[in-house]
């Protein structure tokens, strides 16, 4: 039997867009005006009105930690003016969650922006920098009572990778000069963020917070070990994965190190060019497991991460890892074998907070739309009725005994 510490946090993760439904002051909302309908979040899971039920579920499957983000677009929808009522319901959520003895875990930013703020130029405007700091300041005064972790940005990289490099979510902008701005100012964000936070906590005498970033990582493996491939898995590697934390570290900005992992990338170069080492990926392994949206699993992937995680001596803590597939026996594998994979690194010496499972339900993925299953719960979008899957009631037995 393997055997996960006492303390370890159990759950699963949201974000606020992907859930909710109608964040009609957002630019992502703007931006899915010109996709079909299918790929339009319009209620997306009805999470606002519905999230005591969630809840609910949540605990009857023995959770105890629940990320969530909060929608920025929504609590300060012109700028500079911020609305009591939804701020309100922020304030209930996060009431409600504790109510039921459930960590809350809440990310100030995830993927998307107030319209306002993408009028102006999103984060390439250095402005962003003091929007978003001054809406970090109220969501603290207003929640640092009844939350410990906080999130600021998620998966800084992916954002600007998809639109600002690649250019296939908002603002759709291709150009790695504009992307190079962003990221320099989400980092900055961040930092200057997490001194923010710590400043109200420590002015209110409360037990400093623990602040991080949701860094997604991905298992880069070379195909053939040839310089090409290797040398592009090194510069994945140092500018996808660790750049970052690294930076943030120095910076002594990370209470502890937060990740989301879903797949591995094998690298397979076909030219010794930029774009080349930056993007090729292997197509000759086709039978390989995959997920609905041919993502690969690869659980040992996690392990070899943490591992290598270890140096930075910081906790870690595993904020999103799922599946998306029709296939609920194979979602149970694909927990069952990266939670075996997580223990051992336990076991090896990684400190390790706890494990989020991607996603508590269904929602809305994205440029994907909803076709997707992510969820331990189904959710059926013609009434928004739940259902829990299999696979939650297994992993809800490993959730309450801590073993797997
Ligand atoms: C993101 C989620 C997304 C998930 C699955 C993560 O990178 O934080 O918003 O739904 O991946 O694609």
């Amino acid at each position: 039997m393997l055997s996960f510490p006492k303390d370890f946090f159990w759950g699963s993760a949201t974000s606020a867009y992907q859930v909710e439904g109608n964040n009609f002051c957002s630019d992502w909302w703007e931006w899915e005006k010109n996709l079909e309908l299918e790929k339009r979040s319009g209620k997306a899971c009805l999470h606002y009105e519905l999230y005591k039920e969630d809840f609910n579920l949540a605990k009857f499957l023995n959770h105890n930690a629940h990320r969530l983000s909060i929608e920025w677009s929504r609590v300060e929808s012109k700028e500079g003016f911020f609305l009591d009522k939804e701020l309100r319901h922020y304030l209930e959520v996060i009431e409600y969650l504790r109510e039921l003895r459930i960590e809350p875990i809440v990310t100030l930013h995830h993927f998307t922006n107030p319209l306002w703020l993408a009028k102006q130029g999103g984060w390439e405007n250095k402005n962003s920098v003091f929007y978003f700091l001054r809406y970090v300041e109220r969501l603290i005064h207003l929640l640092c009572e009844k939350v410990r972790f906080w999130i600021t940005i998620n998966e800084p990289i992916v954002y600007t990778y998809h639109g600002y490099i690649v250019g296939i979510w908002p603002p759709q902008i291709r150009s790695l000069w504009r992307a190079r701005r962003v990221i320099e100012n989400l980092t900055l964000a961040h930092i200057k963020a997490y001194k923010l936070i710590h400043n109200i906590y420590k002015r209110k005498k409360l037990n400093p917070p623990y602040v991080s970033i949701a860094q997604n990582l991905i298992a880069f493996v070379p195909c053939s070990l040839n310089l090409k491939n290797r040398f592009a898995t090194y510069l994945r590697d140092r500018f996808y994965n660790f750049g970052l934390i690294e930076r943030l570290i120095r910076a002594k900005s990370l209470d502890f190190i937060g990740i989301n992992y879903y797949t591995r990338n094998l690298i397979d170069v076909v030219d010794f060019k930029f774009q080349n080492l930056c993007l090729d990926s292997c197509s000759r392994h086709n039978l390989l497991e995959k997920n609905s949206l041919g993502w690969e699993i690869y659980p040992e992937g996690l392990y070899d991460l943490l591992m290598r995680l270890k140096r930075y001596k910081l906790k870690i803590f595993i904020l999103e890892n799922g599946i998306c597939t029709e296939n609920d026996g194979l979602r149970w594998e694909f927990i069952y074998r990266h939670l075996e994979n997580i223990c051992h690194a336990i076991q090896e010496g990684a400190e390790i907070l706890g494990y989020l499972y991607w996603s508590l339900l269904d929602n809305y993925e994205w440029d994907k739309g909803f076709l997707p299953r992510f969820g331990l719960i189904a959710v059926d979008y013609l009434n928004y009725r739940r259902t829990i899957r299999e696979s939650a009631k297994r992993f809800a037995l490993v959730c309450q005994s801590g073993s797997l």
